[in-house]
């Protein structure tokens, strides 16, 4: 029998010959660090619904989800039509428009912690400008970040993170102070000890999107309290769990509300974009004042060709206003709660060990037993990063690439509100047989 890599191997010779021209124009062959995949990444010509179809012409129930910006799942009608009508009156006006104004009110009625909001063209931006507004408001210089939280590839966002990153300044990282997540202490310790500190930024569900979760609840609650107490600008990174972890949020899910809210993904309905939202006398530091020593020295800058472009603007107000007018996120939580059930049930019929965990519409699979109530998974961090690094993770995503069902990342189920009952069983079918796969392969 062939094993799960010959099997990949052989079912997808079209993406196979184009990673070898890719490779030529792309270093590693791929234009985003997550889709670098051995022996060659998938190529796909298409998505519609659940559905994508790589060059091969194999159908895939797809949950990367447009790394997440996808929860109504791929060309839905609504968002093409909107796309297509402004693409014939213009992609670029240069100039403000009617649709951004419809954007930013649909975001704030999903996000009442948004007062005011300046939009950008990704999540790193939007990280970018909220590390820049909680210093120039505060008037300090250092943020605390979370160990292996996630906020896009500038140099401060790269502190801590699980990467080592050449070509990063000492100097912008010495302005990063990384504590272990979940641990109050630790960040009260480092507001009390240092008096130069803008802001806190994390994920806040836990660095990436809950794989390595945190006890959302409590720790939220305990730093909002510690932030508003000390005068710390707390910034939530809720770039996927904006519109995800609830039609509002984690903020809204977990009843917290921060200073300063990054956006991406979600908000512009599956086109490029993003946004940094929160107290409005935050966001005013970008605000001309007419006055030349404000604007010209103590206001922040902020330029950028594509913010708020008509396109995005488009899909972004159409999204979120379906978002908030129809059951998307119940239809997208309620099926990846059938997944989740069924993914755990499948390990449990093939006794292997592992478990599916995680809130909302991101579901994460770890090989690895634990008797967590499988919203929060309760393993250290360390175990989980140890559990997902093995050969048995990456022969389970190669597995259910070769049974036609695609994954985020190595481990997740990022499940959109086009997903159907159907979409879900058979994916829980697949896994079955992908997890029987892996163990013929001998790595479990
Ligand atoms: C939590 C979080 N913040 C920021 C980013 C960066 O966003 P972008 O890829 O749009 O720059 C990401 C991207 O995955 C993310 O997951």
């Amino acid at each position: 029998m062939a094993t799960i890599l010959e099997d990949y191997i052989a079912k997808h010779p079209g993406s196979a010959e184009r990673y070898i021209e890719a490779s030529k124009v792309f270093p590693g062959g791929v234009t985003h660090d997550t889709r670098y995949a051995q022996p060659f990444p998938l190529y796909m010509t298409h998505g519609e619904g659940s559905k994508k179809w790589d060059v091969d012409g194999t159908e895939y129930i797809d949950y990367v989800s447009g790394h997440g910006a996808l929860l109504l799942g791929h060309s839905h009608p609504a968002i093409a039509d909107a796309v297509s009508k402004q693409i014939l009156r213009g992609t670029h006006l240069g100039a403000s428009t009617d649709d951004e104004i419809r954007w930013a009110n649909a975001i704030k009625a999903l996000m009442p912690s948004i007062e005011k909001l300046r939009f950008h063209s990704s999540g790193t931006e939007a990280t970018l400008m909220a590390m820049r507004l909680a210093r120039a408001y505060t008037g300090k210089t250092k943020i605390i970040k979370l160990q292996d939280h996630f906020h896009g590839w500038h140099d401060y966002a790269m502190a801590g993170s699980d990467h080592s990153a050449p070509g990063i300044p000492e100097a912008s990282w010495g302005t990063m102070l990384v504590v272990p997540p979940g641990d109050l202490t630790a960040v009260e310790d480092v507001i009390k000890k240092d008096p130069d500190i803008a802001g806190v930024i994390l994920e806040p569900t836990g660095a990436h999107f809950g794989q390595l979760p945190l006890d959302a609840p409590n720790y939220l609650k305990g730093l909002r309290a510690l932030t508003e107490e000390t005068g710390v600008i707390l910034i939530f990174d809720e770039v996927v769990t904006g519109f995800r972890a609830s039609p509002g949020g984690a903020q809204e899910r977990y009843s917290v509300r921060p200073d300063l809210t990054t956006l991406a993904k979600i908000v512009a309905g599956g086109l490029p974009g993003g946004a940094v939202g929160g107290k409005a006398d935050i966001i005013d530091m970008i605000a001309h004042r007419n006055e030349p020593d404000w604007d010209n020295n103590h206001r922040v800058y902020h330029p950028g060709t594509f913010n708020g472009n008509p396109l995005s603007a488009a899909a972004g107000a159409t999204a979120l206003e379906m978002i908030a007018s129809q059951p998307i996120n119940q239809q997208a939580d309620a099926m990846a709660a059938r997944l989740k059930v069924g993914i755990n049930e499948a390990l449990g019929n093939l006794e292997i060990p592992g478990h599916a965990h995680g809130i909302a519409s991101m579901i994460h699979v770890i090989l690895a037993d634990c008797d967590c109530d499988r919203e929060l998974c309760t393993m250290s961090h360390a175990k989980i990063t140890e559990a997902n690094g093995s050969s048995a993770v990456t022969a389970m995503k190669r597995g259910l690439q070769n049974r036609g069902v695609d994954i985020m990342s190595r481990e997740t189920f990022l499940v959109s509100g086009l997903h159907s009952e159907k979409d879900i069983d058979k994916t829980i079918e697949v896994f079955e047989s992908t997890m029987e796969a892996v163990r013929a392969d001998g790595l479990i």
